[in-house]
């Protein structure tokens, strides 16, 4: 019976034992994980922020994060005003300046890299900056601190860049410092950019390999904002403009377009076209879609057959002899439709459910308002690329609308992305 009862203890010991390092095991884990958390957070308490400034010369729209740090946003705060100071004073010489900054942030265990992309029309020579912050001294430091050795990694530099790059520009990059590189760091890439170069290139050399190859995997923990941003569902949408061209708004809002990677669709008037050819041309080479809007904007439900029939025919001809294209999506005047003008289309009859009435406001914030507050996946949005202040709102809108994970597309495209294949006669508000 004792001896029964002994065993029995001695089991339930061994039991509480293995349990306990069980949970402590568990507790390990947990508690790794929590740190890395807390260790991102801390110092990860992003904010993105803005300075979107415009004046007769400039356009500026920089994005820069403020973390809880105020020593680091100091050093970050700091290079954002200096860069942004230097600017204004080349834009004086410089009409239709504009600067783009948006960043990436990147971990390595107490070292935060700040990584900023640039388009800055007055100045060729850099387009991109990294600051490297050290997070327990709060100050500026460099790349040598978290390689696994400074030898090495100038070896596969050197290697990397002479297989790369012709020989006087591989020369020219050696001659440069450590301390000079640009780092970034993307899907366990490490790249690295040389910027400040003495000849003249029209690119900035870059070159890349594995995280592993020059930094210790295990002591790392990358956090990369900008691969978060990307794990958001993509959402589409199609801006569309009336009643141009226009040689300066539709080129501003062409401008606008390029510089944030997205795209658009145009409805043309044919008697406008006729004297807008190189903007015709340029939207055709960047990739933006044109559609007809009739030749005279005349009222379709209005028209008679041979009418009808000539305000699309002459507009197409128009369209295939600058651009040896054919017309493929037709947006009636006046959103007007009924079903003579369904019956004798022979393109889908492109509407919208977002309209701006831009026209009627002249208002860029106005516009830009009403698109981020009614926006959403999938649909078109009506403006006049023919307004200054349209061209406005739009230089507002765009970069916001990317910010937030949309993908701005072509009517072709969003119809193609939501699988609808667009027929003749039909109309079409949305793809959602
Ligand atoms: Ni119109």
């Amino acid at each position: 019976m004792n001896k029964t009862k002994d065993n029995e203890k001695l089991f339930k010991f061994f039991s509480y034992l293995l349990l306990c390092l069980l949970l402590l095991s568990l507790f390990k884990i947990v508690y790794e994980t929590s740190d890395y958390t807390k260790k991102v957070t801390n110092e990860s308490i992003i904010i993105k922020k803005q300075i979107y400034e415009n004046d007769k010369n400039y356009n500026i729209n920089i994005f820069y994060p403020k973390v809880k740090n105020v020593k680091v946003n100091n050093i970050i705060n700091e290079y954002i005003t200096n860069y942004k100071n230097d600017f204004i004073k080349r834009s004086k010489n410089n009409k239709n300046a504009f600067l783009k900054i948006d960043y990436s942030l990147t971990f390595i265990k107490d070292y935060l890299i700040v990584y900023f992309n640039i388009k800055d029309n007055t100045n060729q020579k850099r387009i991109n900056k990294s600051i490297i912050i050290d997070t327990n001294e709060n100050k500026e430091t460099s790349i040598k601190n978290f390689i696994k050795n400074e030898k090495e990694f100038e070896l596969i530099i050197k290697d990397k860049v002479t297989k790369k790059y012709a020989n006087d520009i591989s020369k020219e990059i050696l001659k440069l410092n450590i301390n000079d590189y640009d780092i970034n760091i993307k899907d366990n890439y490490f790249y690295v950019t040389f910027n400040d170069l003495e000849i003249n290139l029209n690119y900035v050399p870059t070159i890349n390999f594995k995280i592993r190859d020059i930094i210790e995997l295990d002591d790392i923990a990358v956090f990369n904002e900008v691969e978060n941003n990307d794990i958001k569902q993509k959402k589409y949408i199609a801006l569309t403009f009336d009643d141009g061209p226009n040689k300066k708004t539709t080129n501003a809002i062409i401008d606008t377009l390029s510089l944030n990677d997205s795209k658009a669709t145009f409805f043309v008037l044919g008697n406008r076209i006729k004297y807008n050819k190189e903007v015709i041309l340029r939207q055709k080479a960047i990739g933006n879609e044109i559609g007809s809007h009739t030749y005279s904007h005349k009222n379709l439900t209005k028209a008679n057959l041979n009418e009808y029939n000539e305000e699309l025919n002459s507009t197409n001809i128009l369209f295939n002899e600058i651009t040896s294209d054919y017309i493929k999506l037709l947006r009636p005047p006046y959103g007007a439709v009924n079903s003579f003008v369904k019956e004798n289309s022979p393109y889908p009859l492109i509407l919208w459910d977002i309209d701006t009435l831009d026209w009627m406001s002249l208002n860029a914030k106005k516009v830009s308002d009403h698109v981020l507050k009614n926006v959403k996946d999938g649909d078109i949005v009506l403006m006049h690329d023919i307004y200054e202040s349209t061209a406005e709102a739009v230089k507002i809108m765009v970069p916001e609308l990317k910010e937030r994970g949309f993908e701005l597309v072509t009517v072709s495209q969003l119809a193609e992305i939501k699988n609808i294949k667009l027929e003749k006669g039909k109309v079409y508000r949305k793809f959602n």
